[in-house]
Order: C-alpha cells, then structure tokens, then sequence
C-alpha cells in the first residue's frame, strides 16, 4: 500500500499535514472506472481554502483541503478511453460529470451529478460533495476523459509548470471574471483585490485588449505587485471615494466593467478599511460601472458563514444596493468558474509566450511540509500565489 500525506484543516487559523489514505479508484463501494489516480506535480494555496481556514464557513475538522491540482496519471479505471498513464495533466477545480444538462452547455461548474446536496462540486472544499482535496502527493479524479487538460508535450510543460499549474482554477477564473464584465478591446476595467485571482483578471483584461485596468485593494504590496505588469492602482484606505479615484487616472468617475474578486470577507473603504463590509465591493462596482456596463463576480458569497458580523450576513444575506444596479441596467455574472470553457486556450497562451501569469502573480514554489506556512503567510496578505511541490518535482 502506498503512503500519502495531504494537508487538513484542524480548525480556525490551524491547518496540518498528516497521513491520509491512498486514494482508490472508488466511490463509496461502487468501483469508480471512469476515474484516474494522480501523483501531483503541483497544488495550490487559494483564498477559496482561506475562508474555510479563518473558519467563515461550516467545513469540518479534518478536511483535506486543496483543489487546484497538476499531476502525472499513474493509474487509469478502465473506462478512461483518451487520457493515458503518464500523461501530465490540468485538473479543473470544479468536477463535472460530462453527461448532465448543465455540463452539456459548459457549465460546469454547476454539475448536477457530482454533489447530492447542490449543483457543484469541487476538490476538498466545504458543501462541493465531499471529493477529497489535492493539496497533497495522489489524488482520485473521476469521469477523467471529461474533466482532463493534457499538456502536449511533458518537458515543455515542465519548463513552464509555474505558469501552468495555474490553469487548475485562479488563471480561467480572474478571465472568466473579465470576459463576463464583457472586457474587451479598449475595455476600461475596474478590478477590486488585488490577490492572485484579481492579478489574474487584471493579466487577463490586458490579455482580451483592455485599455485600462485599474485594480484596487489595500495592501501596498499587491498593489505594487498590479503595477509591476501596467496595472493602474487605487489604494482603498485613502478617504478620497473610489469614484473620486478613478477620475484621478482617466479623467471620468466611471468605467465599462468591474471585476469583484473579493467576495464576502471585503473590508470597507477609507477610514473603515479596517472592518468587514461583507457588501462594499458589489455596491462600490455598481456605483463606479457606467450604466449598461457588466459587473463579473468571481470573488466568493457563501450561504452561511459562521464568523459573519450580523445575523443577516450569517445566512449570506448581504446589504446590496441592487436599486442601483437596476436602474443602471447592470448585468451581473456570479458562481463558480467553469474552468473547462476556458483552459486550452489559456494553456496555448502561456505556452505561445502570450501571458506571463506565474510572474504576474507572483508565485512561490513551497514543499508540502512548508504548506502551513504558506497559509499563514497568504493569509498576512502576502503577494504572492503559494504553490506546493509535494514530491520535489518542479525544475528551479
Ligand atoms: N468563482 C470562482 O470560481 C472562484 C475561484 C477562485 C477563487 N474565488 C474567490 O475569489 C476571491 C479572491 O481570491 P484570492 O485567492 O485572490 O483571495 P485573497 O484573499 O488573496 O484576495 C482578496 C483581496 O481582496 C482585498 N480586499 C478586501 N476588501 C476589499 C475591497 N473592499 N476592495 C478591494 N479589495 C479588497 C484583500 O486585501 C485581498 O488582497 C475569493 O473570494 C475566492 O474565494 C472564486
Ligand atoms: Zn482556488
Ligand atoms: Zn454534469
């Protein structure tokens, strides 16, 4: 029997690496034939596993967390028809069946068969059915010809693994962001965060021709992270408005598109950035977007959240001031990125030197046994996107 360690949830602020079980191509006792094991190459640290971790959600002790997974195939079930052993592969955070209504349209995200309590699931995550994660050396993927990127060539990928390993959820997400704020070729975009998915969304506005990306957060150090790569920056602890901000860059108080990548933990602006505001970011993207313009939502709001200030917000009841976005004829786009809509064509522009993610987002290769380091760092806001090597794998 083969040993396997992966990193659990202990409970708020702790996390651990410990001896878990070798995954088995199974689920529950049926046989799980259209399922591959992988020995993972990389996973990474996501602000997704940090709400889990600052215990704002319901996830139990124990969990093993990780979802952003790349690894080598070194056990195929025998209904795996196109994918090989020894292939290197991209696994899409979300796990989607292929053969219900919802992933037949791409939306995979929202897969009926995959989780009985709702539509979605994903790897080691609270309420997404209970799939065991990959911050860890193997893991189990199911319905594996459907769900799998292969890499084209395995040396070529390796020397890009950094850039690559990000294709498994942050990279097709801050562009699933962009592109459902309909930017596009002279775009004017406002990005709230500036952690590796709002990183990503601004890499992927430039990437769809956007003119100007404004990102703003308030961390210093992100936001220099944004400028590295032509990124205009507001920094929200200044009282000067948001609004009063942008005008400052291009002139107008208002842009074409908002990218939320944020979600429910969001701090106010100005003087109240020191607090929760759970609903600041979607009121402050109404209020910046032009009316007609589109609002994309990729940061995260949960149904429950334990830690939430008032009892409204415990059931994910937020104040939004939606007669705003109404009157200004806002389209908003919500949920879980569809990672496959969007994966191939991103592995192509890192591959073609069209996109330089892993320095935009700054990542940081760690072992596994340093992983609960990685979270404490991450969660002290550091701009960087951890990402863990748990065999030693991934060239210098
Ligand atoms: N929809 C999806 O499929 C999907 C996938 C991945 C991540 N996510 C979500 O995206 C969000 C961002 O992920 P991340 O890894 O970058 O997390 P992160 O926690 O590293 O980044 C969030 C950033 O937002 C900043 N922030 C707080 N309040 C703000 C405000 N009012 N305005 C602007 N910035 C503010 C924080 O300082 C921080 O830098 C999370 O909610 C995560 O769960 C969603
Ligand atoms: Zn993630
Ligand atoms: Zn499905």
């Amino acid at each position: 029997m083969c040993h396997n360690h992966g990193v659990a949830y202990i409970s708020p602020g702790v996390v651990e690496v410990q001896e878990i079980e070798y995954p088995k191509l199974a689920l529950g006792d049926r046989k799980c034939e259209h399922g591959v094991i992988l020995q993972i190459v990389s996973t990474n640290i996501c602000g997704s596993d940090q709400h889990m971790v600052r215990g704002r959600t319901t996830a139990p002790a124990g969990l093993v967390l990780g979802h952003e997974i790349t690894g080598l195939v070194i056990e195929a079930g025998r209904d795996v028809e196109f994918i090989k052993e020894g292939d290197l592969v991209s696994v899409p955070f979300n796990i989607a069946c292929g053969r219900c209504r919802n992933c037949k349209v791409g939306q995979t995200g929202i897969c009926l068969n995959v989780n009985p309590a709702r539509p979605g699931a994903a790897y080691g995550y609270v309420d997404m059915g209970g799939w065991v994660g990959g911050q860890a050396e193997y893991v189990m993927v199911p319905y594996a010809d459907f769900n799998l990127l292969k890499f084209p060539d395995k040396d070529q990928a390796m020397a890009k693994i950094r850039d690559l390993t990000l294709l498994s959820d942050i990279f097709p997400t801050g562009y699933h962001g962009a592109v459902t704020a309909g930017v596009g070729p002279g775009s004017i975009v406002y990005v709230a965060g500036a952690g590796p998915v709002g990183l990503a969304c601004a890499v992927s506005c430039h990437l769809l021709g956007a003119a100007v990306v404004i990102v703003g957060d308030m961390i210093p150090e992100r936001l220099e992270q944004a400028r590295s790569f032509g990124c205009e920056t507001v920094d929200l602890r200044k009282d000067t408005p948001l609004a009063d901000q942008i005008a400052e860059i291009i002139g107008v108080p208002e842009v074409d598109s908002a990218v939320d990548c944020v979600g429910f933990e969001a701090h106010g602006h100005g003087s109240d950035s020191g607090k929760e505001q759970p609903a600041t970011v979607l009121n402050a993207a109404m209020t910046v977007t032009r009316a007609g313009g589109a609002i994309g939502i990729p940061g995260l709001y949960v149904t429950g959240d334990p830690g939430a200030s008032t009892e409204d917000a415990k059931e994910g009841n937020l104040s939004i001031r939606i007669g705003l976005g109404w009157a200004k004829s806002h389209s908003f786009y919500t949920g879980q990125c569809p990672v496959m809509k969007y994966h191939r064509q991103l592995m192509n522009a890192i591959l073609y030197d069209k996109v330089q993610i892993a320095k935009a987002v700054n990542v940081e290769v760690i072992s596994l046994d340093k992983a609960p380091k990685g979270y404490q760092d991450f969660d002290k806001g550091a701009a960087k996107k951890f990402v863990i090597d748990p065999h030693g794998l991934i060239p210098n």
